[in-house]
């Protein structure tokens, strides 16, 4: 029974027709069909978690491979994701207020190279009704959640946009990420550069001070980066980073760089972040640029064109303690998640 419940369930043929359907609608569907198998009780029966623990921040992870962000942007299907054996999964981006991102299409696959080209725009439900959901949930596992900014907020007042998120999560987050890094919110990427990107770390570093207090416990914040930065701004990020004592970092963010091997594919000029297989190099570039700087002061959760076990622990190998994928899930479903744990495990052993 099991095995005809696996079949039918099979990724590859759902894959098949959910790319018959819009990119948005097929997230959709996909995600309302999954939490219909978690609720019947079946994904327990077709999916165990691979046991490969990783200690980081004094927390025990039960495995390195993580849901990237912007999948369950509003904490809706935490339950559900994590029962596919993902060692944490990650939410967001969550921004202060409810706002519905970009108008317009949004999202295209280019699935030649097992890619995506998004411009979202961090479409969501906003900071109460995300809380709320996390309550519902009673999710006993690792849960990241990543803030940002409303779209309407100038620069300038950024930080409290951050401050407010950071607040507001810091109860319900076993860590949580700030997000200064999407291609899509105009000027956010300014944020990670010189002294605004200081400033910004200055005031969640402070008011965390207060939160520590407040709740008794020691949130870790981490930033998330985007891969088209310089060799010289990595060295100043890595300079703030240990400065203020981040206790992590997220490499990478999409890309607005268009890779020679897209080059002609439908949709690969698509104004956006793109994601996936083109993004492998790249990033993991960024991570071990990022690890010569760091070392281990500042561990690296890699996270950028992962499709397969050799990719994940090719970012192990440049120096990140954990992984997380996104666009690979939209490809390949919840066997790569089975197959990238099972490759750490081996090299974490
Ligand atoms: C459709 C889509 C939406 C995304 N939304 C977010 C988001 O809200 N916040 C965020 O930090 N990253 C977001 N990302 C970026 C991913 O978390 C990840 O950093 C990036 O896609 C690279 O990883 P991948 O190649 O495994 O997808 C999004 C990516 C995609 C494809």
């Amino acid at each position: 029974m099991i095995e005809l419940i696996h079949r039918l369930t099979s990724y590859n043929n759902l894959r098949a027709v959910l790319f018959t359907m819009p990119p948005e609608e097929a997230h959709r569907y996909a995600l309302k069909a999954l939490q219909l198998l978690y609720h019947s009780g079946m994904a327990r029966h077709l999916y165990h978690r691979v046991n490969a623990p990783v200690r980081l921040w004094d927390i025990s992870f039960p495995n390195p491979v993580g849901l990237a962000a912007g999948m369950d942007k509003d904490g809706e299907y935490i339950n559900a994701l994590a029962s596919l054996g993902f060692g944490f999964i990650e939410i967001g981006t969550v921004t202060p207020r409810p706002q519905p991102g970009n108008s317009g299409e949004r999202v295209w696959r280019i699935p030649q190279a097992q890619a995506l080209i998004n411009r979202l725009g961090f479409n969501s439900k906003g900071l109460d009704y995300v809380e709320s959901q996390i309550r519902a949930h009673h999710y006993d596992g690792i849960l990241g959640i990543n803030i940002g900014k409303n779209a309407d907020t100038p620069l300038n007042q950024a930080v409290n946009d951050y401050v407010t998120g950071f607040r507001h999560m810091y109860p319900l987050a076993t860590y949580i990420v700030i997000n200064c890094s999407s291609p899509n919110t105009r000027h956010l990427r300014e944020l990670q550069r010189g002294e605004q990107f200081n400033e910004l770390l200055s005031a969640l570093v402070d008011e965390r001070q207060k939160l520590t207090a407040e709740h008794g416990k020691h949130v870790p914040l981490v930033v998330k980066i985007d891969p088209d930065l310089s060799l010289a701004d990595l060295d100043t990020i890595a300079e703030s980073l240990l400065t203020y004592g981040i206790e992590g970092v997220i490499a990478t963010n999409t890309t607005i760089a268009r890779p020679n091997m897209i080059d002609g594919m439908p949709h690969s000029d698509a104004q956006g972040g793109l994601s996936g297989a083109p993004l492998l190099q790249p990033s993991t570039e960024i991570v071990s640029q990022l690890h010569n700087r760091l070392g281990n002061q500042v561990p690296i959760i890699a996270c950028g064109g992962i499709m397969s076990g050799a990719d994940a622990t090719q970012k192990i190998k440049a120096g990140a303690s954990l992984v997380q994928f996104y666009t690979g899930f939209v490809y390949h479903g919840p066997d790569l998640i089975k197959e990238t744990a099972q490759a750490l495990q081996k090299i974490l052993a």
